[in-house]
């Protein structure tokens, strides 16, 4: 199906839980997800691996981790590549979480990927994180000469009302002509708790607030990628 890129130089802009969470959701929908995880911290592998393993134990073999998800962990420079074209083989959507800086992984992964998801809150610094993140793909579109969805996820946003902030934010992208997605990963508390207990809302909850946003959100996704798809083809 695809190979999806969570990625932003900014850190703690939701990167990781924005992708276990897909990961989660679209294991819900019954697709075969793998995770790479390339980000030195190690969060997505943690969670994948969640009471079964620490990801240094795995090293850099691809493991099978919780809820039916592959896992390729302490991913670098050397075998991002071919660790996601290994697993692009095997699975329906490929997930891939970037370290928070601009790299060679990012640029190898973005060549590689159908879509890159940059999520930002809303702050100035994201904005200034997307946009460094933008001219990656930009790059990596020129060096392969193939097209790379990319989308602005907001994220952390309020559930109960606009913020000013938020409203800046998604007009700062608007007028830049730059697309975001325009579902919302909403702040919310069980996307927090979910980290301790390796499971996510669309496993748990799936009706619930958290739950619903998710599938909302993957929903999007996967509909802007089955356009793109339908379009190179066309
Ligand atoms: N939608 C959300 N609702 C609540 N907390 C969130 C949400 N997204 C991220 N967080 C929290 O924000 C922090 C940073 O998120 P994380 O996914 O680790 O960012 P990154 O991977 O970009 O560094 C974490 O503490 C995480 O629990
Ligand atoms: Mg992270």
């Amino acid at each position: 199906m695809a190979t999806i890129c969570t990625a932003t130089t900014k850190g703690g802009a939701g990167k990781t839980t924005l992708l276990v969470n897909l990961a989660a959701e679209m294991r819900r929908l019954g697709y075969g997800v793998a995770v790479v995880d390339a980000d030195p911290q190690q969060h997505a592998a943690r969670w994948v691996l969640h009471g079964m393993a620490r990801p240094q134990d795995v090293g850099s073999e691809i493991a099978e981790g919780r809820h039916g998800i592959r896992l390729a962990a302490n991913v670098g420079d050397h075998d991002i590549m071919e660790r996601i074209l290994d697993l692009a083989g095997h699975s329906d959507a490929v997930l891939v979480d970037l370290q928070g800086s601009a790299n060679q992984a990012m640029l190898m992964a973005f060549g590689v990927a159908d879509m890159v998801l940059i999520p930002v809150q809303p702050s100035e610094f994201d904005i200034d994180g997307a946009v460094t993140t933008l001219r990656s793909v930009k790059a990596a579109r020129d060096m392969t000469r193939r097209d790379i969805l990319a989308r602005v996820v907001m994220t952390r946003t309020s559930p109960s009302f606009a913020t000013r902030s938020a409203k800046e934010t998604r007009t700062a992208f608007e007028r830049a002509g730059v697309p975001l997605l325009k579902v919302e990963f909403l702040e919310r508390v069980a996307f927090k708790e979910a980290t301790f207990t390796g499971s996510a809302p669309s496993l748990d909850a799936p009706d619930s607030p958290a739950g619903r946003n998710v599938a909302a959100l993957c929903g999007e996704v996967l509909s802007l990628m089955a356009a793109s798809a339908g379009a190179s083809a066309a």
